[in-house]
């Protein structure tokens, strides 16, 4: 009894060690070599070396990276600026991330790594700590959401503009904030017509003719140019004072309403221009011009 349980024993582990060396051939021959590597691997073992007797590198490169990750590849190329480096650089250590025993926070690098100081440190602004806040994309680093920037944001970079926003209050200041108008992403430039229409249709402006008048940080300080500001774009407000001039040829006609209203709602006096006109026994009677002239949109034609 006892021998031939013996023999049994030996014979089913002959039995499985056959099977085993059957599997492993169907295995080999099942695995696809590709061309060259099987020359290779027979040289290798024809000087002795295995297929497995290599010391394998960790990856390390951008290419064998992109191999696999070529979203992020492409992101850096078009827009990672001075990111353009290393993947390794920053990700020290990647292909960790464990839901279990590793959090995806400890498993992605840190900005203080390499960047040691904060915007607005030293300065009397609170430094800006969420990187990522802004930052949105490690791999496009200056590509920042407008809405993710505040006003009090802009203050820690942009000092000049702030002042000059806050120094002399409008609408802007009060009715509209930096990045309402800046939106769409950080260096976004807005257009007016955004927001507004032309006051004066009867005169095609671009955004720098509307800026000419209004400088857009401090848009209620109006200042244009005496000799070039066409009558038409004072016309859209004021057509009254326009249409007066326009009918009643004098000498007056040709003269740019800019020219006499030399600033906003500045009235000139007749003297400016004409000195005193008429000698002093003609004036005898009046002081005022206009007792004889009317006004200055509407001379009575000789
Ligand atoms: C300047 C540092 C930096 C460089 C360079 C960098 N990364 Fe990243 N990467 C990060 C940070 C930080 C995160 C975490 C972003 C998050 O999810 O908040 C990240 C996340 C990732 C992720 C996971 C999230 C995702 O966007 O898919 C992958 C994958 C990745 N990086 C691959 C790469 C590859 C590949 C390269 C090189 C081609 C590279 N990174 C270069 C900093 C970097
Ligand atoms: C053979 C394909 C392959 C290669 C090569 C590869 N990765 Fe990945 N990687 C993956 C896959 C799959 C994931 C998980 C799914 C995902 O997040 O895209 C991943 C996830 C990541 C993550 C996020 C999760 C984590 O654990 O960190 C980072 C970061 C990352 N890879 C960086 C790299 C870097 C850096 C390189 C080059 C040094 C690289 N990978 C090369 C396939 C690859
Ligand atoms: C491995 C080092 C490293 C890490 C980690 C790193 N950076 Fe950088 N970063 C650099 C280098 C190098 C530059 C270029 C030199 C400089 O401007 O200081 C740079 C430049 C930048 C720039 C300017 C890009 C440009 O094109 O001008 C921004 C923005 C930036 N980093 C943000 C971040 C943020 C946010 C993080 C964290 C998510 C981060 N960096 C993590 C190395 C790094
Ligand atoms: C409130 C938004 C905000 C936060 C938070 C923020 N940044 Fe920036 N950062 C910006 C803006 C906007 C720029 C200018 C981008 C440009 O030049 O177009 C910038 C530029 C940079 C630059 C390149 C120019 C420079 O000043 O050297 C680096 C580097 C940088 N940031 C790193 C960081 C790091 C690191 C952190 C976190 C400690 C951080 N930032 C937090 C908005 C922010
Ligand atoms: C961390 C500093 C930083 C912060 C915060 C920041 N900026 Fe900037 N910003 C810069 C730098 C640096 C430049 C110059 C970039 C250049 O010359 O390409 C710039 C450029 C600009 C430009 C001009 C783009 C051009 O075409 O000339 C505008 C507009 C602007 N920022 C608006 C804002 C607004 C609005 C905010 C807040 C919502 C803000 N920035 C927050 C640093 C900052
Ligand atoms: C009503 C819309 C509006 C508001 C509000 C506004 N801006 Fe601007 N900003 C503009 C326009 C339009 C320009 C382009 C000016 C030009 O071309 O001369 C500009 C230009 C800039 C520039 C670039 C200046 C340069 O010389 O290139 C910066 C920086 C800037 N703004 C920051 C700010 C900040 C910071 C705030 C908030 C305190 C703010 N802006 C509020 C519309 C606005
Ligand atoms: C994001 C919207 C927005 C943009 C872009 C914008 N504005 Fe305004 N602006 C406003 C609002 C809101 C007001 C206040 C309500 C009103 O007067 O319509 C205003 C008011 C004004 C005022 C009156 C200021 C006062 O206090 O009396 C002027 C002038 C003006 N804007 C000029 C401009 C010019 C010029 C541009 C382009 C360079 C521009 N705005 C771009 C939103 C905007
Ligand atoms: C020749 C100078 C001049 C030009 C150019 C100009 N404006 Fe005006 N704008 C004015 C004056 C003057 C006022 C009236 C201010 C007041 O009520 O005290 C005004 C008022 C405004 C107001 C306040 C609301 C209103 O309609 O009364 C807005 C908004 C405005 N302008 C936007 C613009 C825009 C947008 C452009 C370009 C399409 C532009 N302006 C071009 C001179 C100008
Ligand atoms: C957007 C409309 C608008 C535009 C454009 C405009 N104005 Fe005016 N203007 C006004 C308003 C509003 C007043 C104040 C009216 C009042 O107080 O009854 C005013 C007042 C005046 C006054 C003073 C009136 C008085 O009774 O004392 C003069 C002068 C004047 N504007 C000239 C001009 C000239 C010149 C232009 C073109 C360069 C111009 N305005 C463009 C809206 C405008
Ligand atoms: C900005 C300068 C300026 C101001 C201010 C001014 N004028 Fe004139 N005026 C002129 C010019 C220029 C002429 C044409 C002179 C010429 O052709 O010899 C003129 C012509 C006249 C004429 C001759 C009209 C004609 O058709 O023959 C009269 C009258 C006159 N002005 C009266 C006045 C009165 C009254 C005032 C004040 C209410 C006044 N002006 C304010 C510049 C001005
Ligand atoms: C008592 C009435 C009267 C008063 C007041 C008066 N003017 Fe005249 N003005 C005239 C008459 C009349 C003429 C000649 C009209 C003509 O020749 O067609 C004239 C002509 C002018 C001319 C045109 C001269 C030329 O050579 O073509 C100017 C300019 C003028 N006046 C400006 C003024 C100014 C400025 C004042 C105020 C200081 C003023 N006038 C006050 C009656 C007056
Ligand atoms: C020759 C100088 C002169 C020219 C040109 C002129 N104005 Fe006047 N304007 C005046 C004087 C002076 C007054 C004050 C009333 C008077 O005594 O004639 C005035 C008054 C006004 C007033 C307030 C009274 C009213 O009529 O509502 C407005 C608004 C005005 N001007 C707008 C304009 C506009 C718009 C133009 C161009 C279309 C213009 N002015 C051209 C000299 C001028």
């Amino acid at each position: 009894m006892k021998s031939v349980k013996k023999v049994a024993i030996v014979f089913s582990v002959i039995a499985f060690v056959a099977l085993l060396l059957v599997a492993v051939g169907c295995d080999k021959a099942a695995v696809p070599t590709p061309a060259g590597t099987e020359e290779a691997a027979a040289t290798d073992i024809a000087k002795g070396k295995g297929l497995y007797d290599i010391q394998p590198q960790p990856l390390h490169s951008v290419a064998q990276c992109a191999q696999c990750h070529i979203g992020v590849f492409d992101r850096i190329k078009d827009a990672g600026g001075k990111h353009q480096i290393e993947c390794v650089s920053c990700h020290t250590e990647f292909h960790v991330f464990n839901p279990k025993k590793r959090p995806y926070q400890t498993a992605i690098p840190k900005c203080e790594t390499c960047h040691g100081v904060f915007h607005g440190e030293g300065t009397k602004q609170t430094p800006l700590v969420d990187c990522a806040s802004c930052h949105t994309d490690p791999h496009a680093p200056l590509i920042i959401p407008g809405a993710a920037l505040s006003n009090n944001a802009c203050m820690s970079c942009h000092t000049k503009e702030t002042k000059q926003i806050t120094d002399n209050v409008s609408r802007h200041t009060t009715e509209v904030s930096c990045s309402d108008c800046h939106h769409v992403k950080h260096g976004y430039i807005p257009k007016c017509n955004e927001c507004h229409e032309s006051h004066s249709p009867g005169y095609e402006m671009d955004d720098a003719a509307c800026m000419s008048c209004h400088p857009v940080h401090m848009p209620a300080k109006i200042t244009y140019s005496k000799k070039e500001t066409p009558n038409l774009i004072c016309a859209g407000c004021h057509d009254k004072a326009y249409g007066l001039l326009q009918n009643n040829i004098t000498k007056h006609t040709d003269v740019k309403c800019s020219d006499c209203h030399s600033a906003h709602k500045r009235i000139p006096l007749c003297s400016e221009c004409h000195g005193m006109p008429h000698s002093n026994r003609m004036m005898q009677d009046t002081t005022k011009c206009g007792d004889c002239h009317s006004i200055a949109h509407n001379l009575p034609v000789s």
